[in-house]
């Protein structure tokens, strides 16, 4: 059993907050099968690195119930691709689907049934690690945050994005925890708003200070609002520290190496891919043209004109100060840090 605003998971029946339609509607989306949980990760009703990694695990639960009378590897190999199939970016969709895979492959001498209820143990362990992950990630990330800081986020890295708690997120809440007064100025994160619509609505209902800017705003909050750090998610990590996060993270960066604001990523380790050398070899994901054009179904645009839509950038290793993650903040470099702390290939 699993239950949280983000996801509900009974055994059989997979509930997603419907986050295309919040702030506005609270309204959760059933699946009872593994094409319901593919479509819910490609169609964005779920969305964030971790929290993609725990509904594919769940949506891996569904295909092998579907396939029970035939469960054999070729049948749950397919399952695997469909989910994996859905955004390529995040790579804990990928780190989920491998550990549920390899579980699979190690128990298939036994009967079907046995088999399920691993698959379901092993689902919720994944689940329920990560909200223990991200309050340890909490914990170290908070030190870095004196009191009274101001902070700018971006998109949206918050309990919504994980199972429960949050990465970046979490290190404001557990700051607040810590007695710590924290502002916080929310990047709303265009074309798909997940800073304004999502973040937002979270900060609130954390009672954090939380004033709401466009993206192309940060450099003057930066220059002129004593900003103390840019803290962000990331979708990948590679093995030298370079970080896909969401499109504008790189920008921020930047900014923030210009003002002498902190920039830090907080992330589980499940979203550091050794096998990946460098930020240039991570795929990006490129959305449709739809989400500049129009702005919640309203066209902004003139028809015909060309778009480019990248959904992630990644952020150059050396214009981060540090990676938060449960196992401690890794410092540049992070080729040695990263080795150290959760091996090489
Ligand atoms: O396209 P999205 O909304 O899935 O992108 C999400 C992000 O970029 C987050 O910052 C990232 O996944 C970290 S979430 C803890």
């Amino acid at each position: 059993m699993i239950s949280t605003v983000t996801m509900k998971w009974n055994g059989k029946v997979l509930e997603l907050i419907d986050q295309r339609k919040l702030p506005h509607v609270e309204e959760y989306t059933k699946c009872t099968n593994s094409d319901c949980v593919a479509q819910a990760i490609k169609n964005m009703v779920v969305r964030g690195a971790p929290a993609i990694g725990a509904t594919a695990a769940f949506g891996y639960v569904l295909g092998a119930m579907e396939n029970k009378k035939h469960l054999t590897a070729k049948k749950m190999e397919e399952v695997k691709l469909k989910l994996a199939a859905t955004r390529p970016t995040a790579v804990n969709l990928f780190w989920a689907l491998e550990r549920m895979h390899s579980k699979f492959l190690s128990e298939l001498t036994n009967n079907p049934d046995e088999i399920l209820d691993i698959l379901n143990d092993e689902a919720e362990h994944i689940a329920n690690e990560d909200v223990e992950v991200n309050k340890r990630i909490g914990i170290y990330g908070q030190e870095l945050l004196p009191n009274n800081a101001t902070v700018i986020t971006h998109c949206n890295a918050g309990a919504l994005a994980t199972v429960d708690y949050g990465t970046a997120i979490g290190v404001i809440h557990t700051a607040l925890d810590h007695g710590k007064k924290i502002h916080a100025y929310v990047d709303e994160t265009r074309p798909y708003l997940q800073g304004a619509r999502l973040t937002a609505w979270e900060l609130m209902k954390l009672g954090v200070d939380a004033t709401l800017i466009c993206d192309n705003m940060a450099g003057w909050v930066m220059k002129t609002r004593n900003v103390d750090a840019v803290i962000v998610g990331a979708d990948r990590i590679a093995a030298n520290g370079d970080t896909a996060n969401k499109i504008g993270t790189y920008s921020l960066a930047l900014l923030a190496k210009k003002h002498g604001v902190k920039f830090y990523v907080a992330a589980p380790i499940s979203t550091i891919d050794v096998d990946t050398s460098d930020g240039l070899k991570i795929p990006i994901e490129e959305r449709p043209h739809t989400e500049v054009i129009e702005v919640q179904g309203v066209k902004i645009a003139p028809k015909g004109i060309k778009v480019y839509n990248p959904a992630f950038d990644v952020t150059d290793a050396e214009l981060i100060d540090a990676i938060i993650t449960e196992r401690g903040v890794l410092r540049y470099p992070y080729v040695e840090s990263i080795a150290k702390t959760v091996g090489s290939k």
